[in-house]
């Protein structure tokens, strides 16, 4: 769709009157994104009711801050949904992991991705930016690849060589990322029931399959931290090692945080590229003004930490990727105890969800939000508590700096190369699971640069 004012990329239809509560399932299977009526993009917050669970939906910058922030305590529990669906693979991983266990695992995990830690770990990311460089450049013009399995790859690539050291990584990646297929095949029915706050020992639930595709994660990842803690005198450096350091961590608690951080540094960075080549497929103007960018930065070699400031422009469109299509759409929170939001009382066991889906195309906070323009993340900054990709207060993503690092350094290094076309007649569709991908592949064609 290109409306007057520029590019405005696929959204689900918006209801505009209430879906009856049969209709809220079966689009919830398909697709978190699908359940929001038009009002609710500029509806401040809202409570409602599913089956026995009340469900408050906070969407302006007061609210979010409120509940995330000041609220940080009673809303610190993840919603049973994801902890169902993530406990196999994770165990007590960060991710879902709460109280003083999440605190102490925090303290250990964080710091090992922390900006600090850019230095060295962005030579990864160069060095397997600069691999995908070349192996697009042999392709000859018009070949297809699909650019969410590429980007899926690349960033596995990434995450495995940093998890696990160059040597022992580089060979890991495709396999830790077909366990990980295997599970996310399995995961997405267990989900509803205990949404709804229905008892999960519901019968027909699929968790046998589910289990093992679990406890072959577990086999793969075992054999990748001993083989990476065993790497000669430490010479070779990984993240599992930074994490041990000055830490007593048990093997399974190592496993666990290494599963995490595959798993959230992994999949968010892919769909955010994938997305990202998608739409400056659809904008020439704002696709040649990355190459210029990376041109002019660059000089044909592959991008490092140093250029980051250089390729404001390549930035500006990762971030207005994230804007428009958040990796995590939906942050849910279960109060453990009652709460007071918004001024309303809420009984424990509420479901408090912030909606980067609905806050980042918030009419009330964004101009033209439904349109594609990364201009706007040059000519100020996204307003507070409004724009929130990486989610906000304790639960932070720890990850931020290396996934936005990693997403402008791998997109300004291709794009100097070649530009991306969308296979004519392909349907572009966002759909939600766990995380927000545009369908299951993205079929795109491959142009030189320089024969364009
Ligand atoms: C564009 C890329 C990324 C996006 C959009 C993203 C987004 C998020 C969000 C929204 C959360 C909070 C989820 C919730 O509250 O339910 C989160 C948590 C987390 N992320 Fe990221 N992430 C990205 C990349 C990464 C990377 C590269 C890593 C690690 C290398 C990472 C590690 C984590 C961890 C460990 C948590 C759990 C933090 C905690 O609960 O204390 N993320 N991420």
């Amino acid at each position: 769709m290109t409306g007057p004012a520029g590019f405005i990329p696929p959204y689900p239809p918006r209801p505009v009157d209430r879906l009856p509560m049969f209709e809220t399932m079966r689009r919830f299977r398909r697709s978190m994104l699908e359940v929001w009526r038009a009002r609710h993009f500029e509806d401040p917050f809202f409570v409602t009711k599913f089956f026995r669970r009340q469900v408050a939906v906070c969407n302006s910058p007061e609210i979010v801050r409120e509940a995330f922030i000041d609220l940080a305590g009673p809303l610190e529990r993840k919603s049973p949904q994801m902890r169902q669906a993530l406990r196999p693979l994770l165990g007590d991983g960060l991710f879902i992991s709460e109280g003083a266990l999440w605190r102490a695992r925090r303290r250990a995990v964080a710091p090992v991705t922390h900006a600090s830690r850019m230095p060295a770990l962005a030579p990864v990311m160069t060095e397997v930016a600069a691999e995908f460089a070349t192996r697009w450049q042999a392709l000859p013009d018009g070949a297809e690849i699909d650019v969410l399995a590429e980007m899926a790859e690349m960033t596995a690539e990434v995450i495995g060589r940093t998890l696990f050291g160059r040597e022992v990584g580089q060979r890991a990646a495709l396999t830790v990322v077909d366990a990980f297929s295997a599970y996310q095949a399995h995961v997405g029915q267990t989900s509803l029931a205990s949404m709804a706050g229905l008892p999960d020992w519901l019968p027909g639930l699929p968790k046998p399959r589910l289990l093992l595709a679990s406890w072959r994660i577990r086999r793969v990842l075992d054999g990748l931290i001993a083989a990476a803690l065993a790497q000669a005198g430490g010479a070779e450096a990984s993240l599992v090692r930074a994490m041990q350091d000055g830490q007593v961590m048990s093997r399974a608690a190592l496993r666990n945080e290494a599963a995490t951080l595959f798993m959230a540094g992994h999949e968010t960075t892919a769909n955010t590229l994938a997305w990202a080549w998608y739409l400056l497929s659809q904008v020439p103007e704002a696709a040649a003004r990355v190459t210029a960018e990376a041109r002019s930065a660059l000089g044909g070699r592959p991008a490092g930490l140093g250029d980051l400031r250089s390729l404001r422009f390549t930035q500006a469109v990762i971030e207005e990727t994230l804007r428009l299509y958040p990796p995590v759409p939906v942050l849910a929170r279960e109060a453990t105890t009652e709460i007071t939001l918004a001024g309303r009382r809420l009984p424990r066991g509420t479901l408090v969800l912030v909606v980067p889906w609905l806050l980042h195309r918030n009419p009330k906070l964004w101009p033209e939000p439904d349109t594609f323009r990364p201009e706007r993340f040059l000519e100020g900054t996204p307003p507070r508590y409004g724009y929130i990709p990486f989610s906000i207060g304790p639960r932070v993503c720890s990850g931020q700096q290396f996934g936005l690092t990693e997403a402008v350094l791998c997109l300004a290094t291709l794009a100097q190369h070649v530009r991306l076309e969308l296979r004519p007649g392909h349907v572009v569709e966002p759909v939600s699971r766990l995380t927000l991908r545009p369908g299951a592949t993205l079929p795109m064609q491959v142009y030189q640069r320089d024969a364009a």
